[in-house]
């Protein structure tokens, strides 16, 4: 039962219950009207403390699509967060008004806390580096639609494997779907955190590879995931300026690919993905962003408990 629960970690919810909301999402895609008024009455408080635009936008237009309604800030400082408020009064100050809360914060584990004290579900829009399981259920709606199946593929992770919190979170969730591989491609100074390799990777025997380079790999990879450098966690502007180009996809390196590889990306793009590529027919990242808004109005449905 996935009413009145929260979604902070990928791990939260088993297989199947990642099952039921795909399979709302699909019917919300096949037949969106039906579905309209769904939330009538009820209100989505997103409290942003970091800028979004995507993860934000997509969850009101969520809200929005299914009759409810949405309120809340994306600039704490024109908040009571700017006054010292904790985020433990903040959220059981807003449970008071709404139904259910969407939080992404700078501090690693603040949406847990949330939750903690919350009498309302609480949804991880990504804290820090370290979550974002949104966007995981997105980037697996629009892997199991497209390529039919989450088993048996290899998953080619390309970027910020360091601080990049979409890549943390879908190695966790693909893990637990059978056979899959990961090539994980990154410079040395963003490698893939140790503790992803130790308690994910190794501890279930997941077969995986590092490379520095994205030529040598291409033809292995089935789903090539580009993600951006991200700039906001650096300690300095000398080192992200330094590491910023490290990987651009083009249409040279796209020849290399399997015909039927899929690019996903969970976007902002910077200059990882040349423009040139949104025309070849394997890229799939703004069909992402759609599912995207699907699985938020199926997961909201689900969180709320509403028929
Ligand atoms: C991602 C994020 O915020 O982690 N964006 C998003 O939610 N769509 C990826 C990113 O910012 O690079």
């Amino acid at each position: 039962m996935l009413k009145g629960r929260h979604l902070i970690d990928p791990m939260d919810f088993s297989l199947d219950e990642f099952e039921e909301i795909f399979q709302l999402a699909n019917q919300i895609i096949e037949c969106p009207q039906e579905f309209s008024h769904l939330c009538q009455g009820k209100l989505l408080a997103t409290l942003f403390y970091e800028p979004s635009t995507r993860t934000r936008f997509s969850f009101e237009a969520a809200m929005l699509r299914l009759g409810g309604s949405v309120l809340g800030f994306s600039e704490p400082n024109s908040s009571s967060v700017a006054k010292g408020e904790s985020v433990a009064d903040t959220i059981r100050t807003v449970a008071c008004y709404a139904d259910i809360a969407v939080m992404r914060h700078p501090k690693e584990g603040a949406p847990k806390v949330a939750s903690i004290y919350s009498t309302i579900p609480v949804i991880n829009a990504g804290d820090g580096g370290h979550h974002h399981p949104t966007q995981t259920l997105t980037d697996l709606l629009t892997i199991k639609s497209i390529k039919n199946s989450l088993e048996n593929h290899v998953i080619g992770i390309c970027g910020d494997l360091k601080f990049g919190r979409t890549v943390h979170s879908l190695i966790k969730a693909l893990s637990r779907y059978k056979n899959n591989k990961f090539v994980l491609i990154s410079p040395k100074e963003l490698k893939i955190p140790e503790y992803i390799k130790k308690e994910i990777l190794q501890k279930n025997n997941i077969d995986f590879i590092e490379s520095e380079t994205m030529e040598e790999v291409m033809d292995k990879i089935d789903i090539l995931y580009m993600t951006r450098i991200q700039r906001e966690r650096f300690f300095s502007e000398e080192e992200y300026l330094r590491l910023k180009d490290s990987y651009i996809l083009d249409v040279d390196k796209m020849k290399k690919a399997k015909e039927d590889m899929i690019v996903l990306h969970p976007l902002p793009r910077v200059n990882e993905i040349a423009y040139e590529v949104d025309e070849d027919h394997r890229a799939c990242y703004f069909d992402q962003a759609k599912y995207g808004m699907y699985v938020r109005m199926a997961l909201i449905a689900k969180l709320l408990g509403v028929r």
